[in-house]
């Protein structure tokens, strides 16, 4: 069992969360909520059996139920609501800031306009009770000119979000795939990011860095499979976005206690950990750190190691990032 203090320690540490989906944010009950508020009839009957079916066997098997639980979300208030409910979740966990994924595709494939997805996202960051930030993911399994049909939607909404990422089916859709669009966004001085090595292999980790110029990597877990890519990104203090629940979920570990996050500390890779889609992998910010720290042998060194790469790798001004970096500092000062 963890440790009182340990587990205090984390829970009231100052962190940032760099790998949220807002749509894996939604809850069953919000689900059903939403559902019974816009009409839309759900191929579960009860919130109990919609929570039954969240066992996966892969990505794809979630990512399945993702999309069909999404499918509630119609209005700029749902979106909204969404988002708020989030932000409340996170602050109680001690988030002082949050980079939030949203996938607009997933949306507008179903007639809800561009604008109510960011619009109803965007105003409850700017409500939010933390600092809050957005980055637009473009779903890999579809093609390069549908992301870039979605970027140049995006435009005339360019100071609501900070950046573009790439998520969705991973295998198969390589991220030299979307190499013109991601051009496109850092022309446009947007941040960059890529799911990569969740599921994929290490040159996909690779490609993401040389061809797409990404500055962090979402997830990147299976980097230890190459020792030459570990030197490198090790070198490049290139953050990794790990996710510990969701990838015992998705079966990308067994256990817990197999999962790579001790040694990928270990081997000096700016790990960082945070909660992927919390409403479907069993927990938040804190559930995920306490998960891991309960199953790994990990200090409160390592926590403080942690909270600190989460507020390096965040995108943030460089007096933004001191600030955050010092409060942590402050933290563990007073728990020596
Ligand atoms: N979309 C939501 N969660 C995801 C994940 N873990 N990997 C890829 N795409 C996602
Ligand atoms: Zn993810």
């Amino acid at each position: 069992m963890l440790d009182e203090q340990l587990r205090h320690t984390i829970q009231q540490m100052p962190k940032a969360e760099l790998h949220i989906h807002i749509e894996g944010s939604l809850e069953p009950e919000l689900i059903f909520a939403l559902a019974q508020r816009n009409g839309v009839t759900l191929a579960y009957p009860s919130v109990e059996m919609l929570r039954e079916a969240y066992a996966f066997s892969d990505l794809q098997s979630f990512l399945d139920i993702y999309y069909a639980g999404a499918s509630v979300l119609l209005t700029e208030q749902d979106f909204y609501d969404m988002t708020a409910s989030y932000l409340a979740r996170a602050a109680a966990d001690n988030v002082r800031h949050a980079e939030i994924f949203f996938d607009p595709q997933t949306h507008t494939a179903r007639g809800v306009p561009f604008a109510t997805v960011i619009d109803g996202i965007w105003r409850a960051c700017q409500d939010a009770p933390i600092s809050a930030a957005l980055i637009m993911c473009f779903l890999r399994h579809l093609s390069e000119e549908e992301a870039l049909v979605t970027l140049e939607e995006s435009l005339p909404h360019r100071d609501k979000f900070i950046g573009v990422g790439l998520d969705s089916s991973e295998v198969g859709h390589p991220p030299e795939k979307f190499a013109r669009v991601f051009e496109r966004a850092r022309q446009l001085g947007l941040r960059l990011v890529a799911h990569a090595g969740e599921e994929g292999p290490p040159a996909y980790i690779e490609s993401a860095l040389d061809v797409l110029k990404v500055e962090r990597i979402d997830h990147g877990v299976r980097c230890l499979e190459s020792p030459a890519l570990v030197e490198r990104l090790v070198r490049e203090r290139m953050a990794l976005t790990v996710c510990p629940l969701s990838n015992i979920k998705l079966r990308v570990f067994d256990v817990m206690g197999s999962h790579n996050l001790r040694t990928l500390l270990d081997k000096g890779l700016a790990a960082t950990v945070n909660s992927d889609d919390p409403a479907y992998f069993g927990g938040y910010m804190n559930d995920n750190f306490i998960a891991a720290f309960e199953a790994l042998p990990l200090d409160a060194s390592h926590a403080r190691q942690l909270a600190r790469n989460s507020f390096e790798a965040a995108f943030v001004d460089p007096e933004k990032k001191r600030a955050f970096l010092a409060e942590v500092d402050a933290f563990f000062a007073n728990t020596d």
